[in-house]
């Protein structure tokens, strides 16, 4: 399962390098940097890490997405394009992904959207676990849903599961076999700890220092 981070912080990106297959942003993320830097911003996510960045597009039609799509993906070889899962966003992931733009079908909240997202030949699908949560839904079921649908009938789009609240919803991911995942930089940290790690090192810090050990 790759992992992504889900920011536009530099710093964290840079922390993070090693252990991140790609990040994905979206207009929320975004809004913190100041919108003349935005192609600035951008390029350097990219030259930062190896793998894809996905960029949303904010237009809000088919052909305004279209537009915006084609003139962010010049900015760099590793963008992706994020789309709504609406009918535009859909249209219009089906036109970039033929010219060879890769794709990422965001806000994705249901199997069905899921199956246009595949049909549109999208490179990735991003189904939004914390906010179904947040409604009372089980998000990690949609998950579960996604895979089996995308492996019965051979689709190619990976699954980026998305929305990320928890690493539990790392670890369920990986064990329901999601493509990726895209972590916000806490959640990220989180899975590097343990409270046994660290009061295991203190002891072995005391133990060695008190010369138990001669
Ligand atoms: O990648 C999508 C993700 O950023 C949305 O997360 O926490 O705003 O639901 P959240």
């Amino acid at each position: 399962m790759k992992f992504f981070l889900d920011t536009a912080n530099l710093d964290d990106i840079t922390y993070f390098k090693d252990f991140i297959d790609g990040v994905t942003t979206n207009p929320s993320i975004m809004a913190s940097h100041n919108r003349k830097d935005y192609q600035n911003i951008i390029t350097k996510i990219c030259n930062l890490v190896h793998g894809p960045v996905s960029v949303e597009v904010n237009s809000e039609n088919f052909e305004d997405m279209l537009e915006e799509g084609e003139h962010i993906s010049k900015f760099h070889e590793n963008i992706c394009i994020k789309l709504p899962c609406t009918f535009d966003g859909l249209r219009a992931a089906k036109i970039l992904s033929a010219q060879g733009i890769s794709t990422n079908l965001t806000l994705c909240f249901s199997s069905t959207q899921a199956i246009l997202a595949a049909k549109s030949n999208a490179t990735f699908v991003s189904p939004f676990i914390g906010r179904l949560d947040d409604i009372g839904c089980d998000g990690m079921s949609l998950i579960e849903e996604i895979k089996a649908i995308y492996d019965v009938q051979n689709f190619e789009t990976k699954i980026l599961a998305a929305s990320v609240r928890n690493i539990q919803h790392v670890i369920l991911a990986a064990e329901i076999g999601a493509d990726a995942i895209t972590l916000p930089p806490k959640i990220l940290k989180q899975c590097f700890e343990h409270p046994l790690t660290q009061n295991g090192l203190e002891k072995f810090k005391k133990d060695w220092e008190n010369g138990i050990l001669k």
